[in-house]
């Protein structure tokens, strides 16, 4: 058992220690997934029937990791995915990723249902910032988030579109998890067990939602499980023509959050998109559609020289993102491969697995000959 962040070597490692320092129904809100859970599974097992084939000799002394996303440069090929209720997780939760984007110089984005606000996160984060929004049946309360990025000059705007209703998260449904954390005998008898948690969480400044905590209780106040809060705050009746005037009224790098299919990537061509991320959401709604990377290539082959497209989730691996590159993503994003670190140790985790991932993905460019990711093809590539 690894019982401290530096001897963590992975994911694994990080995922081992959040589940002792966490309390039971929030490690399980992490970690778990929908139905079966097979689509999260297949998330990341769909890296491993891909092989690299690598060239030598090639004079990698120097390398340079660097992408553009979202019109942004960023010095590496991965950032970090928007991930609702972080100080949750860690009392320092935002604030602690942002800071780490900012050290490696990538990508941070936050969520609707963050637990830092808009305006704190721009005022000590530097680095590009992707404000993920869920459309509220309160349009009042959508249009106020779009307002306080815009005012705060958010660099890009990602619409997640695979939320409509709640998935069936059965860990949840089992633990009783909910936001805030109700307190139960079984909830405050899990807080007991794992007390230096207990003692942060009810000793930092209060958990709160804050970019909704004006406009509605639910989820702030008055305590809803993460598939009822979806089921019943968000917008179901969100089409097309709804998307592309969240798209104009925001004015600036937007991007759409959860496509799987051709079809909707040239659609989200047709709205005015520069960006479309490959998403099931971590594998935490529709269990049984496929793997982000599984439906790659048949998005890039279709819309790769008009979009750009990034591969987001089950990356736990340097080599994972090299594949993903290779088949034509221009960066990949992740939740999970920081949150374990993030509830294990704060800022200092989420350094460590982010530093893990950097050398990963610098030695695997030298041991694959590479200088550059735009050197990565298919041509280095083999499936099964
Ligand atoms: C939040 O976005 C979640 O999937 O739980």
């Amino acid at each position: 058992m690894f019982n401290s962040i530096s001897k963590c070597r992975n994911t694994e490692d990080f995922r081992k220690l959040a589940k002792k320092r966490l309390p039971g129904p929030i490690f399980h809100y992490i970690d778990g997934a929908a139905d079966d859970e097979v689509t999260y599974r297949r998330n990341t097992e769909s890296f491993e029937q891909c092989d690299l084939v690598p060239n030598v000799l090639a004079g990698v002394e120097d390398i340079d990791m660097s992408t553009t996303v979202m019109g942004k440069k960023i010095d590496m090929p991965l950032y970090f995915a928007p991930t609702a209720l972080q100080r949750l997780f860690h009392h320092d939760g935002e604030l602690a990723v942002g800071k780490t984007a900012q050290k490696f110089g990538t990508m941070f984005g936050i969520s609707s249902l963050g637990t830092t606000s808009i305006e704190d996160i721009a005022k000590h984060v530097s680095t590009p910032k992707l404000f993920q929004l869920y459309v509220h049946r309160d349009k009042g309360l959508t249009n106020s988030m779009l307002d306080r990025c815009k005012d705060a000059k958010f660099d890009g705007l990602a619409l997640t579109v695979d939320t409509i209703v709640g998935g069936n998260r059965e860990r949840d449904l089992l633990t009783g998890f909910t936001s805030p954390p109700k307190l139960t005998l079984n909830s405050l008898i899990s807080f007991a067990m794992h007390p230096n948690w207990a003692f942060n969480h009810f000793t930092h400044s209060r958990f709160e939602l804050h970019q909704i905590k004006h406009w509605i209780r639910e989820g702030n106040k008055i305590s809803l499980s993460i598939h009822d809060y979806f089921t019943k705050m968000l917008d179901q009746s969100m089409d097309w023509k709804a998307a592309e005037e969240i798209r104009k009224y925001w004015g600036g790098e937007f991007a759409l959050k959860g496509i799987m299919s051709v079809e909707d990537a040239k659609r989200a061509i047709d709205i005015g998109a520069s960006t479309i991320m490959i998403s099931n959401h971590g594998g935490r709604q529709l269990d049984g559609s496929r793997s982000p990377f599984d439906q790659l290539a048949e998005i890039v082959d279709a819309v790769g020289d008009k979009i750009d497209v990034i591969c987001e989730g089950g990356i736990r691996r340097g080599t994972h993102v090299l594949k993903a590159l290779s088949l034509g993503a221009k960066a990949c994003s992740g939740g999970r491969m920081y949150l374990y670190a993030l509830a294990a140790g704060g800022q200092k985790g989420v350094e460590k697995a982010m530093s893990n991932m950097k050398n990963e993905i610098e030695r695997d460019m030298k041991l694959m000959g590479v200088k550059n990711i735009s050197e990565l093809s298919r041509k280095n590539l083999r499936f099964r």
